[in-house]
């Protein structure tokens, strides 16, 4: 299956979010990555559903959104209806994971589980035939623009192998500090889902920036 691109809207100008979403529209894009923070499980605020809302009604392309939020089944009924296509919560913020997901798909929407850097991939054995997706996250989540943590290609080899033999369609995301000299290794060692905030946004042309991460072979 060919690699899908989902830019992190986190790094947009959110006094221009209407053009740089449709910027978004307009591009390689794949999917829209949707970063929401509580400054309770993260230690940083992002925004909520007034942001998703005006998102929602200007993207043309399917909304991934990634709960970086304590106790997330509050809110999941209110994020599918706000427009989430894909929602991925936290393996360690959900004390319940196999009831969380499946709340996710009965709200009609696919269901991801994202792993912090520190969290082993051999803990999603049990649950990875029920996922649509995993989010291995190759940064400390609440921010965007920092460094790369190269542990994560282990991990990425390490859930394609589980991927394999429990569920060979899941989608293999990796979040933070991807770049155009890392997706090649990334996509190699077996992410087929690559999102992308400060190196799509901060380029002198992100639309370019976009096409060049989805040409990698
Ligand atoms: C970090 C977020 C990321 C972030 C990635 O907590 O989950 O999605 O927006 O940003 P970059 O690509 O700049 O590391
Ligand atoms: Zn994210």
């Amino acid at each position: 299956m060919p690699h899908l691109i989902a830019p992190s809207i986190l790094a947009a100008d959110f006094g221009n979010l209407q053009r740089d979403v449709e910027m978004l529209n307009a591009s390689n894009a794949d999917w829209i990555h949707v970063d929401v923070m509580d400054g309770a499980f993260v230690p940083n605020i992002s925004f909520g559903f007034p942001i998703l809302n005006a998102v929602n009604k200007i993207a043309t392309k399917p909304l991934d959104v990634h709960l970086m939020i304590e106790d997330p089944d509050r809110y999941i009924k209110a994020f599918a209806a706000a427009g989430a296509h894909n929602i991925t919560v936290h393996y360690e913020a959900c004390p319940n994971l196999h009831r969380t997901v499946q709340f996710i798909k009965e709200v009609g929407c696919t269901a991801g589980v994202a792993l912090n850097p520190h969290t082993r991939v051999d803990l999603l054995k049990d649950i990875v035939a029920d996922l649509d997706l995993v989010l291995i996250m190759s940064v400390n989540p609440g921010f965007g623009g920092q460094k790369f943590i190269e542990n994560t290609y282990h991990k990425l080899h390490d859930i394609r192998s589980l991927s394999n033999v429990n569920n060979p369609n899941l989608l293999i995301e990796v979040d933070g500090g991807v770049d155009i000299s890392n997706a090649n290794k990334l996509i190699n060692a077996g992410a087929n889902l690559l999102v992308a905030g400060n190196s799509v946004f901060s380029s002198a042309n992100p639309t370019d920036a976009i096409a060049q991460l989805k040409a990698v072979r």
